[in-house]
């Protein structure tokens, strides 16, 4: 009975049950059930087909509003420094720039955007953010703009001193900031957005492709395609730069960003100088520090950046580097393709790699593309070989424990992050 409930939950927002786990999904619909006196569960489904309030309960209960500010900062970076070129804002255009941030959870997304802009100075009125999400009690929480320690997880944290006022255990967002962002309840799969067809130079959309099956993904994946402006930029999460979207988008290859465009051959309006255009904004932003001077998630190892420049095929083949060097540059260029959202290539860096060393980082990087293609257990295998060579591997660590969560084995995710925090993370 269970499972018509999970159907019910897939038809109305695309949650597919196995990507958090079915236990976590069944314990929800019991704490859904406590107080009050259905039947049975085949009851407690009709109802849910009954009431539009009780579907929200269990809505409510199910999604997963995990976010924080200047969460993988690259993205706010490449739009904060972008934002006044020819690209998006043409020098004699009076128009506002419309961005959208869907899911928007608890605001932090949507809001680092607004504090992104106004670092660098930004005139208001010349930007318009759009916040969407499912879940009314996160837009709630979002409009009222307070938060405790857990949304404030980046390194540098100097922005909560410019933009936030400390209460006793919590920080209010300033209004100035908070006055930039529109929210509103929405459902990416499901609503109609027709009327805002060709509507966002930008959009956000990261962290909830994830929780979607392929079908819903390729469906989630035309309705960003049909907001977004001809040349609008869209980012998504870093697993989620998947096949499903490179059916109609082209990655624009910059590290740590996820930043993808519309294709050429679905594009009708593109200007003719397009591909051009891509190429240079391509290699402006390659050349770009992160925000802080930091490396990507992604960039554990050092020193990559001269190899960087090198082309693809240099690293096919064997060289005069000695064998330690040798893996450590394959290794950052594979983490440079899978940062880019070119799997294919980064996969097959790390097979080559992992034909001549027991390297971690590429079984991480591995798991890394498999997740991103949706092969979970290969995926999940792979986070576990890292850590058998390097126990305080912190990203595979994180990694395996979102994988075994999903299946739910809670106490062995728990150990997981308890174990990553300790390596340092
Ligand atoms: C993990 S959060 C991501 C927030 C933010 N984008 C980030 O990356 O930090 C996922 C959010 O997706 C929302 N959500 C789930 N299904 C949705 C849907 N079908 N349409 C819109 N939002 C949805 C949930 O309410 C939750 O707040």
């Amino acid at each position: 009975m269970y499972k018509k409930i999970e159907t019910l939950l897939k038809e109305k927002i695309g949650l597919d049950v196995n990507t958090v786990g079915v236990a976590s999904v069944q314990s929800a619909i019991k704490r859904c059930l406590e107080g009050y006196s259905y039947k049975d569960l085949d009851h407690y489904h009709q109802v849910l087909l009954d009431s539009e309030a009780e579907l929200r309960r269990l809505v409510e209960a199910v999604v997963i509003p995990e976010t924080w500010f200047f969460r993988d900062d690259v993205p706010f970076d490449v739009l904060a420094s972008n934002i006044n070129s020819n690209w998006l804002m043409p020098e004699d255009s009076a128009r506002t720039l419309r961005i959208l941030s869907i899911p928007c959870s608890t605001g932090e997304e949507p809001y680092t955007i607004a504090m992104a802009l106004d670092k660098i100075g930004f005139p208001v009125e010349r930007v318009q953010i759009d916040a969407i999400d499912i879940s009314q009690h996160s837009l709630d929480k979002a409009k009222r703009g307070v938060y405790r320690d857990n949304s404030f997880r980046s390194t540098d944290l100097s922005f909560r001193d410019v933009y936030f006022t400390k209460l006793a255990d919590s920080y209010r967002l300033k209004s100035r900031i908070r006055k930039r962002v529109n929210f509103r309840q929405g459902n990416l799969l499901r609503d109609d957005f027709s009327e805002m067809k060709d509507s966002y130079d930008v959009i956000f959309c990261r962290n909830l492709l994830i929780y979607f099956d392929s079908k819903d993904q390729q469906l989630a994946v035309r309705k960003l395609y049909d907001l977004l402006t001809p040349e609008g930029v869209l980012f998504v999460g870093h697993a989620e730069a998947n096949n499903n979207v490179n059916q109609l988008f082209r990655s624009l290859r910059l590290r740590g960003s996820f930043a993808f465009v519309k294709k050429r051959e679905f594009n009708a309006s593109e200007p003719d100088n397009y591909d051009t255009k891509i190429a240079e904004f391509s290699k402006k932003h390659s050349a770009m520090p992160s925000i802080g001077g930091k490396k990507s998630s992604l960039s554990l190892v050092q020193g990559a950046s001269a190899a960087d420049s090198k082309p693809f095929s240099t690293y096919m083949v064997r060289n005069k580097f000695d064998d330690e060097l040798d893996e450590h540059v394959l290794v950052s260029k594979a983490r440079q393709f899978a940062d880019e959202g070119c799997l294919d290539e980064a996969e097959k860096i790390c097979q080559q790699v992992l034909e001549r060393f027991s390297s971690a980082d590429a079984f991480y990087l591995m798991g890394v593309v498999y997740e991103a293609s949706n092969r979970s257990g290969m995926a999940e295998s792979m986070f576990r070989k890292a850590i058998y060579l390097v126990p305080d591997h912190t990203e595979a660590l994180v990694h395996l424990a979102l994988h075994v969560e999903r299946h739910g084995s809670v106490d062995e995710a728990l150990s997981l992050r308890r174990r990553a925090e300790r390596a340092g993370l």
